[in-house]
């Protein structure tokens, strides 16, 4: 469904990627997981057309997104949750999911059901200002306002950033529901350990570059991953 081809990319004078490639199969769920400032969410930036790459190319169902500007991306069927969630805090939990919906403006409602399926707990807070909401429930309303559009693959920048340690593991819970529901995930992220568990494949970016890649088990397995991101 994604193939990110030989990408190189960065800001300016300043080089961020180099020569990255990977994969997501239909209805995989994959992690690229590396430290602060390795790249993540520029690798993202860029699969959503926020940057253009200076070599490379970005493949979504076979064909380039080269010619596809970053307002076409989401009609594509590519939905990005940013790190930091960017809700529109003045505007209620049920506001910002119509936000999410504005490519599928007939699918509303069908939609709407959907994702208070899978979060009972926004439906509860649909009247409450975004802002207002904890972290957590912050976080379900930026998922939630990204699947309103119906995407083929979801992108998810550190759903776990920034939230109370007691949460943090429910929200990987709920990123393997997500996983399990058959959406196609890209999850990026520096909880290795966590992230790990529910995602079936991995690559790990250090500064830039994709150094190891395999299934989610043979990079916990890795010596140099337990070494040197898990602490064993
Ligand atoms: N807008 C920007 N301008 C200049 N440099 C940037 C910008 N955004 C990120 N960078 C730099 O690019 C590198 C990768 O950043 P980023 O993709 O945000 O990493 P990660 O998401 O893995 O923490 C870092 O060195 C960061 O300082
Ligand atoms: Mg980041």
């Amino acid at each position: 469904m994604l193939r990110v081809a030989n990408v190189s990319a960065g800001y300016g004078g300043f080089q961020a990627l180099f020569d990255v490639s990977l994969d997501v199969n239909a209805g995989e769920s994959v992690a690229v997981i590396g430290p602060n400032g390795a790249g993540k969410t520029t690798l993202l930036r860029l699969i959503s057309k926020l940057i253009t790459p200076s070599s490379g190319d970005v493949l979504f169902d076979g064909k380039t997104l080269s010619d596809v500007p970053a307002h076409a991306v989401v009609a594509r069927g590519i939905a990005q949750v940013p790190e930091n969630r960017r809700l529109f805090p003045r505007l209620t939990a049920e506001e910002n999911l119509r936000m999410g919906a504005f490519t599928a403006r007939g699918k509303y409602a069908e939609r709407l059901e959907q994702v208070y399926a899978l979060f009972p707990r926004l439906k509860e807070r649909r009247q409450q200002l975004a802002g207002t909401m904890s972290g957590g429930e912050q976080q379900m309303c930026a998922i939630g306002r990204a699947l309103m559009s119906g995407p083929k693959l979801l992108l998810l920048d550190e759903p776990s950033a920034g939230l109370a340690p007691v949460v943090v593991q429910s929200m990987f819970d709920l990123v393997r529901r997500i996983c399990a529901q058959g959406y196609t995930v890209l999850i990026v992220e520096q909880n290795i350990r966590q992230v790990l568990k529910v995602v079936s494949r991995a690559y790990l970016l250090d500064a830039g570059r994709i150094v190891q890649s395999g299934t989610a088990a043979e990079l916990q397995a890795a010596p140099e991953i337990q070494k040197a991101y898990l602490g064993l």
